[in-house]
């Protein structure tokens, strides 16, 4: 049944009048992914009073959250969950009827970029976030606070309003964005404690409530409160600053590598400056995630579509540096080994894009290893989280082209090539070179003679994270090649 026009306009002044109370609360969120799930649990953890119903259209990732064996590994995560599950966190696939029990609804589904059509390779898809906005409008009453957790072009929430408002005759809806600045691997730490939370609305009551959940465990004057446009594009910016932070970085590692300057020490000099600060100079093979080259990508999208062509390619520089960056660690060790790895094995370690996460979206691993594999090298990979049809699954889409065809010779070398291993050791028996790309804290105390002696000479080390004392390790006999650093040749070379 259709409710006339004067009924909503009754329901908006009985909304503005009667804010809604916590301990009445009923949130529900759809999507149940790396955002989504950790967000809401932690909610539902520090919040005892609201009920948090998580909904997927995925029936095993559902099944996961409500088993022992979490869908993502995240440090902690395990802990949040248990406190919460079964008292007021829920994980189910109902989603219509978690929409109509719910106050506040956060969308917290991919908006991965777009691979087909116009703005293909730049703009985000969207199509999920519509399809959640039509779902909410169809099976809402009464009035609803809507919240984009993903993160989204800005002005997305006009289109979301427009939605909702046109969709639904028996609701009055609010709109919020409160984008999540969560990092993997520290998901927990940064849910219980974030620098910020940040909120963007026009309704001061919508505004009101949704900082009245995070109140229960996070200081008032840490939420922070802005218009709408302004909420959704701090995200992409943080994001784009960040990201542009490592490729600067990177970029300064090859001049060191050129010119005998330390890019580690570059970094600690330039980041005792407090205008600058220490954090995000780490440089690496380069950052990978699902988050970095998307946003960038998406604000350079945006960028040209207000015609503002030459801030789009300032942006659009820091995902080219990180390709640059990729590419030139892969070719470094085809160089680096006589100019052919065609037949001998190389031992990887590690494939998630960062350590702590079992996630490998657009991790540098994955083009590390299509390259080397292109050069017709053995790969031997090891990853103590990352699952092994995920890394043949990233290696497949890496290398299949736009219009989705998959040569038979790239074909051929992931399925003949690639061996995944569960022992570290096992990666480099028998290798010309062990390739460090992601740095977990457990290769660190290797036991390097051991993988010496296993080793063919001269035994290349590529540590794509500075993560080894080189010095040590050249003493044992290795030749290390590090990002941003001269080579350290073996001691008795
Ligand atoms: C998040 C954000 O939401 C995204 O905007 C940001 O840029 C990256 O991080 P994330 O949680 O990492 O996404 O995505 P993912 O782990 O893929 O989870 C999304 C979930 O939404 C999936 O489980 C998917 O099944 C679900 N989904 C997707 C739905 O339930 N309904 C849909 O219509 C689409
Ligand atoms: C990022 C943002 O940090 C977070 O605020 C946002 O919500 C989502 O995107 P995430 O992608 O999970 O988080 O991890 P992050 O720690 O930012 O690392 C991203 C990539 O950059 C990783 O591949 C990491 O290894 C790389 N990186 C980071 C570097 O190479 N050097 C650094 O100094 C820091």
């Amino acid at each position: 049944m259709a409710f006339p026009a004067s009924f909503k306009a009754t329901l908006i002044v009985f909304q503005a009048t009667h804010p809604l109370l916590i301990e009445d609360m009923k949130i529900c969120c759809i999507g149940a992914g790396y955002v989504g799930g950790p967000t809401m649990a932690m909610i539902a953890k520090q919040c005892p009073d609201i009920d948090v119903h998580v909904v997927d259209l995925n029936q095993s990732r559902i099944d996961a959250w409500n088993s022992n064996q979490l869908p993502i590994y995240e440090p902690g995560l395990d802990d949040v969950v248990q406190a919460a599950r079964g008292r007021n966190l829920t994980f189910s696939t109902q989603v219509d009827q978690a929409i109509t029990e719910a106050d506040v609804i956060f969308i917290s589904v991919n908006t991965p970029t777009k691979t087909f059509g116009i703005g293909a390779g730049r703009a985000a898809n969207l199509e999920f976030i519509e399809k959640c906005a039509r779902q909410i409008a169809r099976n809402a009453t009464g009035h609803k606070i809507v919240v984009e957790k993903s993160t989204l072009p800005v002005r997305t929430a006009k289109a979301v309003k427009r939605i909702l408002a046109s969709e639904s005759s028996n609701a009055t809806f609010d709109v919020l964005s409160n984008p999540e600045f969560l990092a993997e691997g520290t998901a927990i730490d940064d849910l219980l404690d974030p620098d910020r939370v940040l909120i963007g609305g026009e309704s001061p009551e919508a505004i009101e409530a949704l900082c009245s959940v995070y109140a229960n465990w996070i200081p008032r004057d840490r939420i922070l409160t802005t218009n709408l446009w302004s909420s959704e594009l701090s995200k992409l910016t943080a994001n784009a600053f960040l990201a542009q932070r490592v490729s600067s970085i990177n970029a300064i590692s090859a001049l060191c590598e050129a010119t005998g300057a330390d890019v580690d020490e570059v970094a600690r000099a330039i980041g005792t400056d407090s205008r600058i600060g220490p954090k995000f100079l780490k440089a690496s093979v380069g950052f990978g995630g699902s988050c970095f080259q998307k946003d960038i990508l998406n604000l350079v999208y945006l960028c040209e579509h207000f015609g503002l062509r030459d801030v789009a390619k300032y942006w659009e520089q820091v995902v080219v540096m990180n390709d640059y960056q990729k590419r030139r660690f892969s070719e470094d060790m085809v160089k680096t080994m006589f100019n052919t790895v065609s037949d001998k094995k190389i031992g990887i370690w590690g494939f998630a894009f960062k350590k702590d996460t079992n996630d490998t979206r657009e991790s540098a691993a994955i083009y590390i290893c299509r390259d080397l594999l292109r050069e017709r090298a053995r790969l031997c990979i090891y990853d103590p989280r990352v699952p092994e049809q995920q890394m043949r699954d990233d290696l497949i889409y890496a290398c299949t082209d736009m219009n989705g065809h998959l040569s038979k010779s790239d074909e051929w070398l992931i399925e003949n090539n690639v061996t995944v291993v569960d022992d570290c050791y096992e990666a480099s028996d028998d290798a010309h070179a062990v390739a460090i790309l992601t740095e977990w804290d457990e290769f660190k105390t290797l036991d390097f003679d051991k993988v010496y002696e296993k080793m063919h000479r001269p035994s290349f080390l590529f540590d794509g994270r500075n993560l080894l004392d080189q010095e040590k390790l050249s003493q044992i006999g290795f030749e290390i090649h590090a990002i941003g650093k001269a080579h350290h040749r073996p001691k008795f070379d």
